[in-house]
């Protein structure tokens, strides 16, 4: 990783079988653009995992998958973020449908595991496909994850000796 106080080199790799998430990706790629951020973005099927510590900021895109679960094109995304150090910036966003019991559940499961894990900065969930009001949360949502990386880097500085 290559925490510096210059821009910072940002991922969003996601997951989309019919378009939501794809499309809600494109919105998140807008608000980056907006924030001044010049995000690299990747269907996770062309994500090299081995590139994952090259990054500071690596933002999450998922649909839900049978009974709240995370696609099976995402799980080893999922593991290799699980063993990154905890100075990895993060946020994941998803799409679901209120219709099944486990709303957008993919998107809790990885947010406990970047909770955990990661400097989790923002979620965010929209049903199906996003309409053009949710540019405005994709907005807030970009916003967190740049004032958390900012606040982090600023954290390690103080720490120093
Ligand atoms: C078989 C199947 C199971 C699903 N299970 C869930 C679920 O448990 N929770 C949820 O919120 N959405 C669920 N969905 C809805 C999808 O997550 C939702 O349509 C999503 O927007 C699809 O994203 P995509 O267009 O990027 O593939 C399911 C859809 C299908 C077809």
């Amino acid at each position: 990783m290559a925490l510096t106080n210059s821009k910072p080199k940002i991922a969003i790799v996601y997951a989309s079988a019919t378009g939501h998430t794809e499309r809600l990706t494109e919105m998140i790629v807008d608000a980056s653009v907006s924030q001044g951020l010049q995000p690299e973005v990747f269907p996770v099927k062309e994500f090299d995992l081995k590139e994952l510590l090259r990054y500071d900021i690596v933002v999450v895109g998922t649909y839900t998958w049978m009974n709240g679960e995370i696609p099976r094109q995402l799980h080893r995304l999922f593991e290799a973020i699980e063993q990154q150090s905890g100075d990895l910036v993060t946020g994941v966003f998803g799409t679901g449908d209120r219709c099944f019991a486990t709303y957008c559940g993919a998107v809790d499961l990885f947010r406990d595991m970047l909770h955990a894990k990661t400097q989790l900065a923002a979620t965010l969930k929209v049903e199906q496909m996003p309409s053009a009001e949710d540019r405005l949360r994709c907005d807030a949502f970009m916003n967190s994850v740049w004032r958390k990386y900012s606040q982090h880097v600023e954290n390690l500085v103080a720490a120093k000796p």
